[in-house]
C-alpha cells in the first residue's frame, strides 16, 4: 500500500500519424540472456489468492491434489512459472512461520489484518508453499518478516527450511515429515520497509536490513540471494540512499511499480472505461521504463557491471475491486487493456534484462492483474494476462535481439503528478534467439482502430523460412473472459506473415499481440 496521491484523470489524446513501421532486428547481435524470472508470479495471503486459488485442502469438493486445486495448479504448470514469491507482500510482515508447520489441526488461526481482516486457519504454510514450488518446477521466492519479526525467527525460518539436518530447525522439519531440506534461493529481507513493512525510513531500513541479512545463512548446496526492499516507483531517493548504505551486501533491490490512476479514490473499473482511459492506461504502463532508467542510472554508478539485481517484485494493474466481492480482498476482472499491459511491460523487461533480473507480476490468482480467476463452485477462467504469459513464455532464457523501430505513430496523452503528458509509441515489438537457434518474436499493436504494416528485417538472416504463430485480440478493448463465457479472449491462429529472405511482413490488426516463431 502506497503514500497517497491523487490525480485527475482527465484526458486528452493526440496522435502522429504514420504511414508504415518498419523494424529492424539485430539477429547478430544477442548477447544478454532473458532471465527466466522476469515471468514470475506473486502468490500473497490476500482475497482468495492462496484459500480458493491455490489451495483447497484434501477435503474439499473441488478436485485437488493433495490440497492444491488441480486446475490451477494445471494451467500454472502449463505457464511455466520460473519463481513464486510467497507469504507477501503486505501480508508478509505480519505472518509468524512456525505457526503454519505442524499437525494442521493444531495451527492457531489468525487474523489477516492488511487484507479485509479475514481470518485464516494457517492449513496453507512452509511445507504447502515449498511443495507447490517443486511440483511447479520453480524457485521458491520467501519475503521475510520484518516489520513484526525478528531476527532470529527468520534466521530460523531459512535453517528449518534449507538446513539439511544436525540442528534445531532442521530436526523439528524432518518431525513435520520432511526430511530432505528444500532449495530456497530468494529471500526477500521485508517487504515495502517504506510503508506496510514498518513505514521506515531509508537510512533505518538500511541498518535493519545489514543486520537480518547477516543472520540469513547460507547452508551447505543452498546459496542464498538476498533481496533488499526497494523502492515504490519513483522514489530514486530510496534507492540512493540503500545503495550507500546497502551497497553490495544485497544481491537485489526490489521495485514496485502498479498501473494505477492514484491511492485514494476511485482507481477505475476493470471492465468500464473509455478510450481516453484506456489510452492512459497504455502511457502509465509504458512509463515503467523511465522508472526502471533512472534507478538503473543510479545502480550503474555503483556497480556498473549490473552484479546487483533490479527485482520488480511488484507490478500490474490495480483497478477498483468487483461490484459484490469482498472488500480488501483486490479482487479485480482483467480485460485485453490488461493483455496490452502485460505484453508491453515485458518487452520493457526483455530490453533490460541487463539490470532486471526478477519480476513478478501481482498476483497469480484472484488478485489484481491475474492469471486466473477462480469460484467456490469449481469454476475457472484464464485472464486474457494469462494467454500473453503463455504466449511469451519462449522468452524466458532465450537471449535478447536489439532492434531498431522506424515510422511508427505516436501518442500523446496527459499524465499526472509525475509527468504531466506522456508520449508512446502505438507499436511494441521484441525479439529474441532461442537455444534452439529460432527466433521468438512479439508485437503489439495498441491502437483502438488501426491496423499497422509491419516489415521486420532481420540481419544476418537470408533464408527465413518459416513465421507462424498466433494473435491475441478481441472485437473491443473491454472484452473478458468469466465463467460464463470464458473464452471470449484466447489466442488463435496468426496467419497474416508473409516471409522473404530476410524479412517478415505482418499486417497487426488494431488491438492485439501476435507472437511468431521464426525460423
Ligand atoms: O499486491 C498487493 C499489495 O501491494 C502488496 O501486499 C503490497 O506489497 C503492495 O502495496
Amino acid at each position: 500500500m502506497k503514500k497517497i496521491l491523487t490525480i485527475a484523470v482527465c484526458l486528452s489524446v493526440t496522435l502522429a500519424v504514420s504511414a508504415k513501421t518498419s523494424v529492424n532486428i539485430h539477429a547478430d547481435k544477442g548477447q544478454q540472456k532473458i532471465n527466466k524470472e522476469i515471468y514470475g508470479q506473486f502468490a500473497e495471503h490476500l482475497g482468495s489468492c492462496i484459500y480458493g486459488g491455490l489451495w483447497v485442502g484434501e477435503n474439499s469438493n473441488i478436485p485437488n491434489i493433495n490440497g492444491y486445486r488441480k486446475d490451477v495448479f494445471e494451467a500454472l504448470k502449463n505457464l511455466s512459472v520460473p519463481v513464486l514469491r510467497w507469504p507477501g507482500g503486505c501480508f508478509a510482515d505480519q505472518y509468524h512461520w512456525k505457526d503454519g508447520i505442524g499437525p494442521k489441526e493444531q495451527r492457531p488461526s489468525l487474523r489477516n489484518n492488511n487484507w479485509g481482516g479475514t481470518m485464516e486457519d494457517n492449513s496453507f504454510g512452509t511445507h504447502e508453499f515449498l511443495n507447490l514450488c517443486e511440483m511447479l518446477g520453480c524457485e521458491p521466492y520467501i519475503s521475510g518478516n520484518v516489520g513484526s519479526g525478528s531476527v532470529q525467527e527468520l534466521s530460523e525460518w531459512i535453517e528449518y527450511m534449507t538446513c539439511e539436518e544436525g540442528t534445531p530447525m532442521a530436526s523439528l522439519r524432518k518431525q513435520n515429515g520432511r526430511d530432505k531440506a528444500w532449495k530456497v534461493k530468494y529471500i526477500g529481507i521485508g517487504n515495502e520497509a517504506w510503508g506496510c513493512g514498518g513505514n521506515m525510513r531509508p537510512e533505518y531500513y538500511s541498518d535493519i536490513y545489514r543486520k537480518y541479512a547477516t543472520y540469513c545463512h547460507s547452508y551447505p548446496y543452498n546459496r542464498l540471494y538476498k533481496i533488499a526492499s526497494g523502492a515504490s516507483d519513483y522514489d530514486y531517493d530510496w534507492t540512493k540512499i540503500l545503495l550507500d548504505n546497502i551497497g553490495f551486501q544485497a544481491n537485489g533491490y526490489s521495485l514496485h511499480y502498479y498501473t494505477v490512476t492514484g491511492w485514494t479514490g476511485s482507481k477505475g473499473s476493470a471492465i468500464k472505461f473509455d478510450n481516453d482511459q484506456y489510452y492512459w492506461t497504455m502511457g502509465k504502463c509504458l512509463e515503467i521504463e523511465d522508472v526502471i532508467n533512472k534507478h538503473s542510472a543510479m545502480m550503474d554508478k555503483k556497480d556498473p557491471q549490473k552484479r546487483i539485481g533490479l527485482m520488480v517484485d511488484e507490478w500490474g494493474t490495480w483497478w477498483d475491486e468487483e461490484p459484490g466481492s469482498i472488500r480488501g480482498h483486490l479482487y479485480q476482472q482483467n480485460s485485453m487493456r490488461d493483455a496490452m499491459v502485460a505484453s508491453q511491460t515485458l518487452d520493457i523487461f526483455h530490453r533490460h534484462a541487463d539490470r532486471v533480473k526478477m519480476a513478478n507480476i501481482a498476483q497469480v490468482v484472484n488478485v489484481l492483474q491475474s492469471m486466473i480467476l477462480t469460484n467456490d463452485k469449481g469454476g475457472m477462467v484464464l485472464t486474457p494476462t494469462y494467454h500473453v504469459f503463455e504466449m511469451y513464455k519462449g522468452f524466458q532464457e532465450a537471449t535478447f535481439l536489439p532492434l531498431d523501430m522506424d515510422g511508427t505513430a505516436t501518442m500523446t496523452v496527459k499524465g499526472d503528478e509525475h509527468n504531466a503528458q506522456r508520449t508512446f509509441p502505438l507499436i511494441s515489438a521484441s525479439a529474441a534467439k532461442k537455444a534452439d537457434g529460432s527466433i521468438i518474436l512479439a508485437m503489439t499493436n495498441v491502437s483502438l482502430d488501426k491496423a499497422e504494416d509491419i516489415e521486420f528485417t532481420f540481419d544476418s538472416m537470408n533464408k527465413i523460412q518459416q513465421a507462424s504463430g498466433r494473435i491475441l485480440t478481441c472485437k473491443n478493448i473491454t472484452d473478458y473472459n468469466d465463467f460464463e463465457n470464458p473464452a471470449k479472449v484466447i489466442p488463435t491462429p496468426f496467419k497474416g506473415a508473409k516471409t522473404s529472405k530476410n524479412t517478415v511482413k505482418v499486417t497487426l490488426p488494431a488491438k492485439s499481440i501476435v507472437v511468431l516463431n521464426i525460423k
